[in-house]
């Protein structure tokens, strides 16, 4: 039997795969605002959509790519399925996998996700865990090169908290070949495995302890909420105030550079308002361009002969 091609990270993609993606999801925008004839590679398939953790851009843009790429969702949050009483990924994924074409989990532990594909004979798609982001990621790269074109040998900052989002943006330093700054407090910093994968693929990944040396001449500012789900309620996030995205900030970065914010947002804290809701903002079409990187992805996963 064929294995599945799931989506669970991009350091477990190839190079040209990925930019396929990213081409894909343009192209599918592109279709959809022009109006034409509307194409349902993905009738008569089902998608279940798990969550062990809140979502709003996650779910809703997965339902609606899979409507309009004529297939169904169906959410299973995981506090009203048996997965909160100790059912486990395994037996889930095979139960699961007689019901529907596609499982995408957003989970609590990384394990989970990979428990579950290992068990799942139809595709599996990570919609974020402890360790990455890799949906959001594709979207966030249509979204630099839909505003500032090839995003190739440019150079992004990430200020902030080295998180699960910031991990995945260095996964795509190396996929996507751009240097990536990261302006994070040291006790912040990111997983270490992560910075030594970036090293032995030869990502242009560099740290940068203060936030001005991180964004100077950047063509893209990125951050993320300092408080995510499941983070520990001692977290120091006193430490991040110096790397908040603020006016001051954006002033250093190049001149035209962007905002990106995968969100929720928290203004006044790792965004000011005049930031987020600025001209070098561009999140509402980051959120946008969420439904169609799903669509590139389910596409990838269910029907690749469909895809643009
Ligand atoms: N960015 C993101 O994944 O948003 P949600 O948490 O609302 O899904």
């Amino acid at each position: 039997m064929t294995p599945p091609r799931h989506f669970l990270g991009l350091d477990t993609i190839e190079p040209a795969l990925l930019r396929r993606l990213v081409d894909a999801g343009l192209a599918l925008k592109r279709a959809r605002l022009q109006g034409g004839a509307e194409r349902h590679p993905l009738g008569g398939k089902s998608l279940a959509l798990i969550f062990e953790k809140q979502s709003t851009r996650t779910r809703v843009s997965f339902e609606i790519a899979m409507r309009q790429l004529g297939g169904d969702a169906l959410v299973l949050n995981s506090n009203e399925s048996q997965i909160s009483r100790g059912e486990t990924p395994a037996d889930t994924a095979r139960v699961l996998s007689r019901y529907v074409d596609a499982i995408m989990i957003r989970a609590l532990r990384h394990e989970t996700l990979s428990e579950l594909a290992a068990y799942a004979s139809v595709p599996v798609i990570n919609g974020l865990t402890d360790r990455s982001h890799p949906c959001q990621l594709i979207a966030d790269v249509m979204t630099f090169e839909e505003h500032r074109g090839a995003i190739k040998g440019r150079v992004i900052a990430w200020l902030g908290d080295g998180n699960n989002v910031a991990a995945t943006w260095v996964q795509a330093a190396a996929r996507f070949d751009f240097t990536l700054r990261l302006g994070c407090p040291a006790p912040l910093r990111l997983r270490a495995d992560v910075l030594a994968w970036a090293k032995a693929e030869g990502a242009r990944v560099e740290l940068c302890p203060r936030a001005e040396d991180a964004v100077e001449g950047a063509d893209c500012v990125v951050t993320d909420t300092w408080v995510s789900m499941g983070d520990a309620p001692d977290k120091p996030i006193d430490l991040l105030r110096a790397f908040q995205v603020n006016e001051a900030i954006m002033a250093r970065a190049a001149p035209r550079a962007i905002f990106l914010h995968c969100l929720p947002a928290t203004r006044g804290q790792e965004v000011s308002a005049g930031v987020i809701d600025g001209p070098a903002s561009v999140v509402w079409d980051e959120a946008e361009n969420r439904v169609h990187a799903q669509k590139a992805i389910l596409l990838y996963c269910l029907a690749p002969e469909a895809l643009p």
